[in-house]
C-alpha cells in the first residue's frame, strides 16, 4: 500500500517555527549561552512574574531567578505572602545575553528585537498558562508585554492596567534593589516590589 510519510518537516507551516525553546534559533543569543531558560511554576496559575532574561546562575541551573536575584524575590514573596508554587515565574528573554568581564560573565540588557523575537515563547507561555495578573519586573518585560521599546517604567508604576484581557502591575526588577547604591533606595525599592505583588494578589482574587 501506499504510506503518507508523517514527518514534521512536511506538516510544518510555510513559516517555520522552531520546535523547541532549546532548539530556537529565532536570534542569535543562544550561541553563548548554556541552555534556554523557561519559565517555571503552576501551569495555571493567576499570576505570572515576567523577569528579563537569565543571570548567570539561571543560565547554569537552567531555571529561572535561582540566584541572587531570586532570592530577593523570594524574600519580597514571603513578605506578601505569596507562595512561589502557586504562581508561574518566567523571563521576557530566554538566554542569557552576556559579556565577559575579566572570569565573570557581565549581564547585557537584550535589544528590543531580541525581547520582540523571544516574544513568541512568552505568548505560548501565556496560553498555556493564561494568567489573569502580569507583574512585570523591570523595563524588558514592561517591554515584552507591551511589544513595544518606548515605554518606561515610571508611567506605569504603582498604577496597574488592562492590558489584552489582563492586569499588568509593574514594579523593579529584584536586581534593581540589589545594586542601587544607596540603603534607603535599596529598601524602597524591595518594598515597592512587594507592594506590587500584594496588588497583584488583590487583581487576581
Ligand atoms: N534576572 C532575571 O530577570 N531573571 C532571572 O531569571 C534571573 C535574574
Amino acid at each position: 500500500g501506499t504510506t503518507i510519510p508523517i514527518s514534521s518537516e512536511k506538516a510544518a507551516p510555510e513559516r517555520q517555527q522552531p520546535s523547541s525553546l532549546d532548539e530556537c534559533r529565532r536570534c542569535d543569543l543562544w550561541q553563548n549561552a548554556t541552555q534556554a531558560v523557561a519559565g517555571q511554576g503552576a501551569r495555571r496559575a493567576k499570576i505570572m512574574l515576567v523577569g528579563e532574561q537569565p543571570g548567570d546562575q539561571e543560565d547554569l541551573a537552567g531555571k529561572p531567578f535561582v540566584g541572587p536575584a531570586g532570592d530577593l524575590l523570594d524574600k519580597a514573596m514571603d513578605e506578601a505572602a505569596l507562595d512561589r508554587r502557586t504562581v508561574y515565574v518566567t523571563n521576557a528573554v530566554k538566554h542569557f545575553k552576556w559579556e565577559p568581564r575579566g572570569k565573570r560573565r557581565l549581564h547585557k540588557t537584550p535589544a528590543q528585537k531580541e525581547v520582540m523575537a523571544c516574544r513568541y515563547w512568552l505568548e505560548t507561555e501565556l496560553e498555556t498558562v493564561a494568567p489573569d495578573v502580569l507583574v512585570a519586573l523591570g523595563s524588558t518585560a514592561l517591554k515584552s508585554i507591551l511589544q513595544t521599546g518606548s515605554v518606561t517604567m515610571k508611567d506605569y508604576m504603582g498604577a496597574p492596567f488592562e492590558h489584552e484581557g489582563r492586569w499588568v502591575v509593574v514594579t523593579y526588577h529584584p536586581a534593581y534593589a540589589l545594586r542601587v547604591p544607596d540603603r534607603e533606595s535599596r529598601q524602597a525599592a524591595f518594598a515597592a516590589i512587594v507592594e506590587a505583588l500584594k496588588t497583584a494578589q488583590q487583581l487576581a482574587s
